[in-house]
């Protein structure tokens, strides 16, 4: 049934106490608002507009190329006023208009879908759920027998009989479009607040003999909308939950799912295991038989199978081969691909360079801007010195070349296949193929030198 969905996203979030406009803060990488856009992305609405009002600059940016359009909402005299600034661009052809929340980013498609469904068109079909604390939301007040729901009292002109029902609106409803658009329009203020409340059109639709059913739905998870910092980190948690919960059905083995952070999209093989406290960013793909060890951040990142990532690794935008190992405490940038069993070791950093199958760095070097071959061993201490205080130079180290300890390789520069370069050499002239070239000063030995001596003390 063609649909227009209405994001609000208006209101201040005073208690954030932040500069940034509350549905732009994120939960899992995601804005909150895009949480809520791509829940009802999957619902195929033929409309869907945001309600902006504080910081409508920043929330109209990032919604821009969403498909979704933005409604300003100046000033803000409650949620019913709100809906009243949409009322000109939804569309009567669209018989549900679905109203969600820019700040309940956990509503899953599936929720919002049923209560489209319960609407039809034809009713007007509430989300509500039974809180143990029901205080500060608006209730549901049913008929004596309980079937019939006849009005929604908010927290504050509640009394105190009202205050002790359990049931509150989630704030996600779908209405009749036409019968919505003449409802909102009829809001009064004369309530505790002086605002324009939609929910304030329940009890209109009972007048007007419009049906209301209320959906109750069970996942509090949901429902549960941000307001503070507080509640904001309790729903990353949650919302870490659900992923990794996904993640472990389908055989993934996290070492503790409370301690687990994806932020953007990770697809795993099977025989897949993550430690303690690391964090994926961006696309990340790990092959069957990955192991990800205790406190790594991957972001952008195409891990080969049998592949071992040892603790406290950071990696960015690259590609790591088949049955290789990377850290403890390794660095791997933007552009940096390793084949088949590379080992990178421990504070090694590597950018924008191609490390052939076996090669090894394995201790503290920086291969930036190379080309390594097979089988290349990259000394402890050894650099590419890759920038002139200018321009990047490439390094090209041949297969099978041995580059010793503490070498400067100064691009840009060709180290011959199997050369060897001596520990401490500084390399600024191509290194011949198969040769052994040392570029330091020759050690002497003084034969007559004497240590000097102290004067004895008068
Ligand atoms: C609202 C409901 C309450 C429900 C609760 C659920 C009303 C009158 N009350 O109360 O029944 O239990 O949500 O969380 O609707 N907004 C605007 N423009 C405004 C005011 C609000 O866009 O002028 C947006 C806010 O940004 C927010 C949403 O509407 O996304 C709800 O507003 P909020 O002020 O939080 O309403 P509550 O008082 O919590
Ligand atoms: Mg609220």
């Amino acid at each position: 049934m063609a649909l227009n969905v209405v994001v609000m996203a208006a209101g201040k979030g005073t208690r954030m106490k932040s500069a940034l406009p509350k549905v732009l803060h994120r939960i899992g990488g995601r804005s909150l608002l895009q949480h809520v856009l791509d829940a009802a992305s999957g619902l195929g609405a033929a409309h869907t507009v945001v309600i902006t009002g504080h910081g409508a600059e920043q929330v109209e940016a990032a919604i821009a190329g969403s498909g979704a359009s933005a409604v300003r909402q100046l000033p803000q005299l409650g949620t019913g006023h709100a809906i009243q600034q949409v009322v000109p661009v939804l569309a009567d052809a669209n018989p549900v208009t679905l109203i969600l929340n820019g700040d309940v980013p956990l509503i899953r498609t599936e929720t919002a879908a049923a209560l489209v469904a319960a609407c039809a068109g034809t009713q007007l079909a509430l989300l509500t759920i039974t809180l143990a604390d029901a205080s500060g939301y608006g209730r549901i007040v049913r008929s004596a027998g309980g079937a019939a729901v006849l009005g929604i009292v908010e927290h504050k002109d509640a009394t105190p009989a009202q205050r002790a029902i359990g049931e509150i609106y989630t704030g996600i409803m779908a209405a009749p479009t036409a019968w919505l658009k003449r409802a909102v329009m009829a809001l009064k203020n004369d309530n505790a607040q002086r605002e324009y409340y939609l929910t304030d059109i329940v009890a209109m639709a009972v007048a007007d003999g419009m049906p209301v059913v209320a959906s109750a739905t069970p996942s509090e998870t949901e429902v549960l909308g941000v307001n503070s910092p507080l509640q904001l980190a309790d729903l990353e948690r949650r919302h870490q939950r659900t992923q990794a919960e996904a993640l472990m059905e389908a055989g993934v083995r996290l070492r503790d799912p409370a301690r687990f952070d994806q932020r953007g999209s990770l697809q795993c093989g099977a025989d897949v295991e993550i430690d303690v406290n690391c964090i994926f960013e961006g696309r990340v793909r790990l092959a069957d038989g990955v192991r990800i060890g205790a406190h790594c951040v991957l972001r952008d990142a195409d891990i080969g199978a049998s592949a071992v990532i040892h603790p406290f690794s950071h990696i960015d935008g690259a590609v790591v081969g088949e049955g290789a190992l990377v850290g403890p405490f390794a660095r791997l940038r933007p552009g940096a691909v390793l084949g088949a069993e590379v080992h990178i070791g421990n504070f090694v950093e590597v950018k924008n360079a191609t490390l052939a199958a076996g090669a090894k760095a394995n201790h503290l070097a920086y291969l930036g801007d190379a080309t390594v071959g097979e089988r290349v061993n990259f000394g402890a201490g050894s650099i590419t010195a890759n920038y002139d205080g200018a321009n990047k130079h490439r390094t090209v180290i041949g297969a099978d070349a041995h580059i010793g300890s503490n070498c400067v390789l100064v691009a840009p520069v060709v180290i011959g296949e199997g050369a060897t370069v001596g520990g401490g050499s500084t390399v600024s002239k191509d290194a011949p193929a198969g040769q052994l070239t040392v570029a330091r000063a020759r050690q002497a030995t003084i034969t007559a030198w004497k240590r000097p001596k102290k004067a004895p003390k008068g």
